[in-house]
């Protein structure tokens, strides 16, 4: 019998209180130290969302492409060797990839699909669209921190985690080690994990995917300050503020910044708090990693996993782990 999106209900792992304590935390703690940082999770309330949506569809930014590609190769390989009952993803967005996990995955048994995210319209019409595509399968959203709220995910039946997008980039190395570690201790014998991640190349590419011509990116970089103008009562003029992508060959990351343009004083009314920007000055928004599959093995295999394959694209742009518990 067909389910009615009515049927959709969210399990919310995070309440009001809780994101506002946490948005607050993050911004003063950020805004005050030397140099400037705010982290990325705040980008996706719905407008960046969907600012991101329109960064997946830019010729410049070929992450989502490349895993698409490999998904539609290796899906049903990917689905034969992980028999999962229930499919657990992080960060999931919009799931358009996870629909080609689905097709496969629900050929080979799958019953349950839990999107985590930390924005609810996403989650919900996600949701209501998966399962009127897949009636036979229950769709349960759970809005949620993937850094803080992986013990509280269900636990059910062989599940497989999935990661994709590139999004554990977003963490610097030491936070990924303890999201790795945290993870693989919440999974049991026969769980899988399929990992997205986004491999070194060429730095012309790298930073032209987060530095787009049609200036999407830097729409979507600025968003950060219309979150903390709503919600914190802050008054940042988001056009005062220069776009800049750059890629530390180093740290093999890409860092996004926000440039002021010239010396401000930013008044955040819900802390009480006023802000000195010089011209010039910048502030982190978000790091983006990138990978040698050795290095990510071996990460893999530190937190406690077995690396069952490593897919890529023919042109080894991105890469799919699948390990195992
Ligand atoms: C969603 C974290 C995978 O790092 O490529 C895209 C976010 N930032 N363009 C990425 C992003 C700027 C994206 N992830």
């Amino acid at each position: 019998m067909p389910v009615s999106p009515s049927a959709v209900r969210l399990i919310d792992h995070l309440d009001r209180d809780h994101l506002r304590r946490a948005l607050e935390n993050d911004v003063r703690t950020g805004l005050t130290a030397t140099p400037k940082h705010l982290p990325p999770k705040w980008f996706y309330d719905a407008r960046g969302s969907d600012l991101f949506t329109r960064i997946t569809r830019l010729p410049e930014y070929y992450p989502t492409r490349r895993e698409l590609a490999i998904l539609r190769e290796q899906a049903g390989d990917i689905a034969a060797r992980a028999a999962a009952d229930t499919l657990v993803e992080l960060g999931s967005g919009t799931s358009e990839k996870t629909v080609l996990l689905l097709d496969a995955l629900t050929a080979k048994g799958l019953t349950t699909y839990t999107p985590v995210d930390v924005d609810a319209s996403t989650l919900t019409s996600a949701a209501h669209r998966l399962t009127a595509r897949y009636p036979a399968l229950t769709v349960q959203p759970v809005r949620a921190d993937f850094e803080h709220h992986l013990a509280a995910l269900p636990r059910q039946g062989r599940r497989m985690i999935a990661f994709l997008g590139g999004t554990i980039g977003n963490l610097v190395p030491a936070d990924r080690t303890r999201f790795l570690t945290t993870l693989r201790a919440t999974m049991t014998r026969g769980d899988t994990f399929l990992l997205g991640a986004d491999l070194v190349k060429d730095t012309t590419r790298l930073i032209a995917a987060y530095d787009d011509a049609a200036g999407v990116t830097a729409e979507f970089n600025r968003n950060v300050l219309h979150v903390v103008n709503r919600e914190l009562g802050a008054d940042f003029v988001p056009e005062d503020f220069e776009h800049v992508a750059l890629y530390d060959e180093h740290d093999d990351w890409i860092e996004m910044r926000l440039r002021a343009t010239r010396d401000m004083r930013v008044t955040v009314r819900a802390l009480g708090l006023t802000v000195p920007f010089a011209a010039g000055e910048e502030t982190l928004t978000e790091i983006s990693a990138k990978f040698r599959l050795p290095g990510l093995r071996a990460e893999l295999t530190a937190a406690g996993f077995t690396v069952d394959h490593a897919y890529t694209d023919p042109g080894g742009d991105f890469t799919l782990v699948l390990a195992r518990a």
